[in-house]
């Protein structure tokens, strides 16, 4: 089983940027306890950062090929990119959409997800645990 974890724009800061809402373990922790989780299970992990809109829409086009589930946080992008929706819907396998904060309780402009159209599943605010529970549901979901 093949997922690809993509990560949007900031979430490269992890551990500096505001680490009263994100925590302060490093995007490089974040995928240490992925690849702990998915030990023994028959998955293989593709890891993605970008800050970059179009460099999303571009790996998620190459993730059409080779994946079975994708783990995304779009970060500030889930709020607006009809594009990294466009992309997301293109993509035939299970999507989960993935918040570390809970967007819901929030300012009001992260209660809309717009990239969340496209995904099978949405886990927000239970900080980096919203990722391994992603990865225990697609390997549910896919196996
Ligand atoms: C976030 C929430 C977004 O509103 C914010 O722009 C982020 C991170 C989260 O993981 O909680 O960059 O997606």
């Amino acid at each position: 089983m093949k997922i690809a974890v993509i990560n949007g724009p900031n979430l490269n800061l992890l551990g500096k940027r505001e680490p009263e809402i994100y925590g302060r373990m490093t995007l490089r922790d974040l995928e240490k306890m992925l690849i702990e989780a998915a030990e023994g299970k028959g998955i293989e992990i593709k890891f993605f950062q970008s800050n970059s809109e179009g460099e999303i829409v571009g790996f998620i086009h190459g993730a059409i090929e080779w994946a079975d589930g994708i783990i995304i946080n779009p970060g500030a992008y889930s709020h607006y990119s009809v594009a990294i929706l466009d992309a997301l819907k293109a993509f035939p396998g299970k999507i989960v959409e993935v918040h570390i904060s809970n967007v819901f309780s929030r300012e009001d402009f992260r209660q809309r997800l717009v990239t969340a159209r496209a995904a099978d599943a949405v886990i927000a605010g239970m900080g980096f645990d919203s990722y391994v529970f992603a990865l225990f549901y697609l390997f549910g979901a896919l196996s």
